[in-house]
């Protein structure tokens, strides 16, 4: 069967996504407090550290997914149509939790594809490789598409017609706030026929402190997470920043219903930032937030589906409910 992936971020594209990166940044740093959205960290670098988190014990957002996949993998296969289907994965990543899903789908003898999309074409380009050394025996298809999630929805459209089943995993739906992830179901929402699938992973609101010891990890791997942004800014922006002279920490706001990661100035200094043609100042401890992790309660999640044109189909939980993954159908 074949393996394939295929780039869809053009020169204009890629053009125009440096373009809103810079003007992201821009935004971000001119902010009071400083405050950079969570997806700028995604390069090939960041994805490769994310991995590594995913690996994490204490890291329960992964962990919890992988023993909902292992314990509920049967579940989800009686869910999926009988007849051809297709697997679209959104930020697939290192797609280690859905290689425990397609092992399970081929074993089960359904006929199905699977189209991961991801904004990071290594890890696009690893998973494709990755699936074709375990699975090229089998009657799957891969097909790899590097590219912002919605133009990869966009050209899924003009495949064959057959049932979707769109996956959102690892609390990646965290990393936005409330509103905009109400924007983002119904974008895709609108992007899917009625009777498709979407199953999301949800990290639950939870003691403040299991939450606080699952960001803040003893060997260091978050903050050399968040910091590889300030890599990143370098790399892409032309910028200076020292990452000697920063440190990270994560921690919940129950303002915000988020679990915020920081990046501390531990000095008074200044970056320049050549694309931006710009010099910002950080004072001694100032505080810059990198990333937003939105914690939901069930009923949030209820919600999110009912008004956006969803039926909740099941709710798949781990052992101490730390986690759901939801699946919902396309309403008529
Ligand atoms: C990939 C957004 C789900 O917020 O839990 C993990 C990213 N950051 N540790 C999360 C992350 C620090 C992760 N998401």
């Amino acid at each position: 069967m074949s393996f394939t992936y295929q780039n869809l971020q053009s020169e204009i594209v890629a053009a125009s996504s440096d373009d809103q990166f810079a003007q992201a940044v821009l935004e971000g740093l001119s902010r009071n407090p400083k405050r950079l959205p969570s997806w700028l960290i995604y390069d090939d670098r960041g994805s490769e550290i994310f991995t590594e988190i995913t690996q994490l014990v204490g890291y329960h957002p992964a962990q919890c997914e992988f023993e909902i996949f292992e314990q509920q993998k049967q579940v989800i296969t009686d869910i999926l149509p009988k007849d051809a289907f297709r697997v679209i994965e959104l930020g697939s990543g290192d797609g280690q939790k859905t290689h425990i899903l397609l092992k399970h789908l081929i074993q089960s003898k359904l006929t199905f594809d699977y189209v991961p999309i991801d904004i990071s074409e290594g890890a696009i380009k690893d998973l494709v490789d990755f699936l074709k050394s375990r699975f090229s025996q089998s009657s799957m298809s891969v097909t790899g598409l590097a590219a912002d999630y919605f133009d990869g929805l966009q050209v899924i459209r003009e495949y064959p017609n057959r049932r979707n089943i769109v996956l959102f995993l690892g609390s990646t739906i965290g990393n936005m706030e409330l509103p905009a992830a109400e924007q983002f179901v119904g974008k895709l929402q609108q992007s899917l026929k009625p009777g498709d699938y979407v199953m999301i992973g949800f990290d639950l609101m939870k003691h403040p402190k299991t939450l606080y010891a699952a960001y803040n990890d003893s060997t260091g791997v978050f903050e050399r997470f968040n910091l590889n942004l300030l890599d990143v800014l370098n790399r892409k922006l032309g910028a200076n920043f020292s990452k000697d002279h920063f440190v990270q920490q994560g921690h919940y706001n129950p303002k915000s219903h988020a679990v915020e990661s920081y990046i501390y100035s531990t000095r008074k200094q200044s970056v320049f930032i050549e694309a931006l043609e710009k010099e910002f100042f950080f004072e001694a401890w100032e505080a810059m937030q990198s990333e937003h992790s939105y914690k939901y309660t069930q009923s949030e999640i209820e919600s999110l589906a009912e008004n956006s044109g969803y039926r909740i189909v099941t709710n798949l939980f781990d052992e101490h409910h730390h986690f759901v993954d939801s699946i919902w159908e396309v309403k008529q």
